[in-house]
């Protein structure tokens, strides 16, 4: 009787047990990333929420994981007035060659608008 009892365990239970885990474990693989800020941008002006609202899903921007192809590389934009434009209506002026995909940032606090906006400015 005990050697029946050892068998099933053996035989039944451990496998589905393993089963388990591996599929436990495949899941967590292959889960989509999002980009992780890197320890020490936490506080850093404007890259801090350039992380928060996941600008890097469409932009290309000079930060650790920042390399969405959907808007256009985020670089030399020389014109604050433009930039806030572009964050708060983004549909006003769709930059050519780009689709008005861009969801408005204009529910934003100001303070955090203007920290995004010399951010950008300076890249
Ligand atoms: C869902 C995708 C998406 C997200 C998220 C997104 N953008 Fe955009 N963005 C776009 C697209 C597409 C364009 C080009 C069309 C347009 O001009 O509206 C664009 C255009 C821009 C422009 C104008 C660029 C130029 O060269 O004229 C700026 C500036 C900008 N985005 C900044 C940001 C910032 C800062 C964030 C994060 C707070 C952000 N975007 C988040 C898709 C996105």
């Amino acid at each position: 009787m005990k050697r029946d009892w050892k068998r099933s365990l053996f035989s039944f239970v451990l496998p589905w047990v393993g089963i388990g885990l591996l599929a436990f474990f495949w899941v967590r693989w292959n889960e989509p990333k999002a980009p992780v800020m890197p320890v020490g941008l936490a506080e850093v002006p404007g890259a801090r929420l350039m992380y928060r609202y996941e600008c890097g899903r469409c932009h290309k921007v000079a930060l650790p994981g920042m390399d969405g192809k959907m808007g256009p590389p985020l670089r030399g934009l020389r014109d604050r007035a433009y930039i806030e434009e572009s964050l708060r209506f983004p549909g006003r002026r769709v930059k050519h060659g780009y689709i008005n995909g861009m969801p408005s940032f204009n529910q934003l606090p100001a303070a955090e608008i203007k920290e995004l906006v010399e951010y950008v400015y300076q890249l």
